[in-house]
């Protein structure tokens, strides 16, 4: 008996952190994905990545699986601790591989409160963001809300992404916590980015008026101290490789830079000129 799950990978185009504390966020799933297979086998559960295993990963399966019964394998294209969504699309393809096995259908309320469990283990309290996208795919403005998220499908996001892989692993629970602690001094700048992100959902459709609003994104987020000098010069970079715009994208602190423009393809061919680990993604439309 076997199962097989999906989860998608996901760019924040705006409102990270923000989204936090109840402010907009845009986010488009992605043609990079994680996908669970589930064989039952006898003894102990076992798992197989191709990622490697470690600790919270374990403890994130047994949260749904229990300790029996199961070969685990996964599989991901997407890179890990990097903002692309990577635990999310984790989550989401576990929970689904798991409903299959045992013959059950999910609301997709079901399927977002189980991966959020899920999550948790990695993130501590995640707004829900990443598995709102992981589980649907497509582009959403995501609303947390006391009584629960709104999650607003939207056009797909018509433009390939260049991505700028800064090769390091941020925190998402360190950085979020680091905000909170600053909240005070922060001013307006959680307000600002949620109406940047307000006027960067009119503008979705041309990089050119969309750019410069994802460069100030980036310029809210390093006020609120979650970008680093590798990030900020990996804006820069992008942004005299072609792009219109860019931002980090996902918690900050590592991660990656996103970048948009007429030639998205040209940006990332001339940011790996100058040593840049970057590449193309292709934003995917909404799966359910
Ligand atoms: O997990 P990341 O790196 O994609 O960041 C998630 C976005 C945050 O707004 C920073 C946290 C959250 O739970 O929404």
């Amino acid at each position: 008996m076997r199962a097989e799950g999906h989860g998608s990978g996901k760019i924040i185009l705006c409102g990270e952190h923000a989204v936090v504390y109840g402010h907009p966020a845009l986010a488009t799933g992605i043609d990079r994905g994680t996908t669970v297979v589930l064989e039952r086998a006898e003894g102990p559960t076992t798992v197989h990545s191709d990622q490697g295993v470690d600790e919270r990963l374990e403890h994130a399966l047994r949260v749904v699986l229990g300790g029996n019964g199961l070969r685990v394998h996964i599989a991901s294209d997407l890179l890990m601790g990097r903002g692309m969504g990577s635990s999310a699309a984790l989550a989401v393809a576990l929970v689904r591989a798991n409903a299959q096995l045992f013959g059950m259908t999910l609301s997709a309320d079901q399927e977002h409160a189980q991966a959020l469990a899920v999550e948790s283990v990695f993130h501590g309290t995640p707004s829900g963001l990443d598995n709102a996208v992981a589980a649907r795919g497509g582009m959403v403005r995501f609303v947390r809300g006391s009584d629960g998220p709104t999650i607003t499908s939207l056009p797909s996001f018509p433009h390939p992404i260049a991505v700028f892989d800064s090769g390091r692993a941020g925190d998402t629970r360190q950085l979020v916590a680091g905000v909170r602690e600053r909240l005070d001094a922060l001013g307006s700048v959680l307000q600002d980015i949620g109406d940047l992100c307000a006027d960067i959902e009119q503008q979705l459709g041309d990089v050119h008026t969309l750019g410069p609003l994802m460069t100030a994104n980036h310029d809210l987020l390093r006020r609120l101290g979650v970008s680093d000098a590798g990030l900020d010069q990996l804006v820069l970079t992008a942004l005299s490789c072609g792009a219109t715009g860019a931002k980090l994208s996902g918690a900050g602190g590592g991660g990656i830079v996103i970048a948009v423009g007429p030639d998205p393809a040209d940006i990332v061919a001339r940011a790996k000129q100058q040593g840049v680990d970057a590449h193309l993604v292709h934003p995917i439309p909404r799966a359910r």
